[in-house]
């Protein structure tokens, strides 16, 4: 039920610090440390390369979850788009563990590639928001994201549900492993949900953005590099799949090698600056597109904020980032389908779960 939500993309934009809540109860044992299956701990363990596969949103909390699992628990992986990898499969490691990331459990490109992969008798992990699912039936394991029912099209909380559950699955590798982590995933997690409190405490600010950059625009460009780029992915496919605004997501150092000839005065551009180590990389290109007549707003975290930032999210741990700074592009999306008159919830040509390949 929508209560009193106009729609039910807000609602669930709103649930997002709920659902953080929610899976530090659900992944935390009684002396407040992290619970997670013994299956799933030694697959981890076992396996030499793991294959991540999703499609769409998924596939951008799968970027994350890379990031996550290759920086903790030192196991490489390979991110890949369901579709793709089906029929352009690459070398496979000696003992590779797929995980599956899906919010319904029901996506076919998906299915079809753990069809394939369970012929060949490899392990599968199901991430999924239906623990009943048949990608959940049909793999070894599967871990819950907790996020309840995501009625909107565009997958919000999913996301960022995936998100923190791949955190403390490579957290809780790492341990296995002995690995040293200076890392608390739940209390870190408690952290995010705090801050994204205080995000969806700020439509006004970002509905004016969105009005202010988007209502007219034909074309919108995300940059972000490093882990900034793969959520500008995501805010540029929760923007084109609600407002019908051509929308891109692309990595800082890219312009130069192409899209910057698509940059003319007013163009739309949201750059994306949380991570200290590309921050003067991100800004070096905002002054690039600025001098091009882009229309440009910077979303910032709090320790790297400037003085002409249009938006600034609060501190989290620098792995988390992901989890706070999609909030205001889930937000600018909203509001851009909002004034141009869009049916948020259900986007033209598109199904909640994409059953057919
Ligand atoms: C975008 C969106 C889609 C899904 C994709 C995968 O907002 O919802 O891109 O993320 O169809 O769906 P699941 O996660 O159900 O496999």
């Amino acid at each position: 039920e929508k209560g009193t939500y106009p729609h039910f993309m807000l609602k669930e934009i709103d649930e997002q610090p709920f659902v953080m809540r929610k899976i530090i109860q659900e992944y935390q044992d009684e002396n407040n440390d992290l619970k997670l299956d013994e299956d799933v701990r030694n697959a981890m363990k076992a396996c030499d390369r793991i294959y991540i596969i999703a499609a769409g949103t998924s596939y951008h909390a799968g970027l994350a979850g890379k990031q996550f699992i290759e920086k903790m628990a030192k196991i490489p992986v390979e991110v890949h788009v369901a579709s793709e990898f089906s029929y352009n499969m690459p070398l496979l490691s000696e003992k590779p563990l797929f995980i599956f990331i899906s919010q319904s459990g029901e996506t076919a490109d998906s299915r079809t590639v753990l069809v394939k992969i369970k012929e060949l008798g490899h392990p599968a992990l199901t991430i999924t928001n239906v623990p009943g699912s048949t990608l959940s039936r049909e793999a070894n394991y599967t871990l819950n994201l907790f996020a309840g029912p995501e009625i909107a099209v565009a997958s919000t909380k999913a996301y960022t549900a995936q998100i923190a559950v791949l955190a403390i699955l490579a957290v809780d590798s790492a341990r296995a492993k002995a690995l040293k982590l200076d890392f608390e995933p739940l209390q870190e997690l408690a952290i995010v949900a705090n801050a994204m409190e205080v995000l969806t405490d700020q439509k006004e600010a970002i509905e004016e953005l969105a009005r202010d950059y988007l209502s007219v625009s034909r074309n919108a460009f995300f940059i972000g590099r490093s882990t900034d780029y793969y959520v500008c992915l995501e805010g540029a496919l929760k923007l084109k799949e609600i407002s019908y605004i051509q929308a891109e997501g692309f990595a800082g150092g890219e312009l130069k090698h192409g899209t910057i000839a698509l940059i003319e005065d007013g163009t739309p551009v949201i750059a994306l600056a949380t991570q200290p180590e590309v921050n003067y990389g991100i800004r070096s290109n905002v002054q690039e597109v600025e001098a091009r007549g882009a229309n440009a707003m910077v979303i910032s975290m709090r320790s790297l904020e400037q003085d002409t930032d249009a938006f600034v999210v609060p501190q989290v741990h620098e792995l988390l980032t992901p989890l706070v700074s999609v909030v205001p592009m889930q937000l600018l999306a909203y509001y851009a389908a909002l004034h141009r008159g869009c049916d948020v919830d259900k986007p033209r040509n598109l199904a909640k779960s994409v059953t057919v390949e």
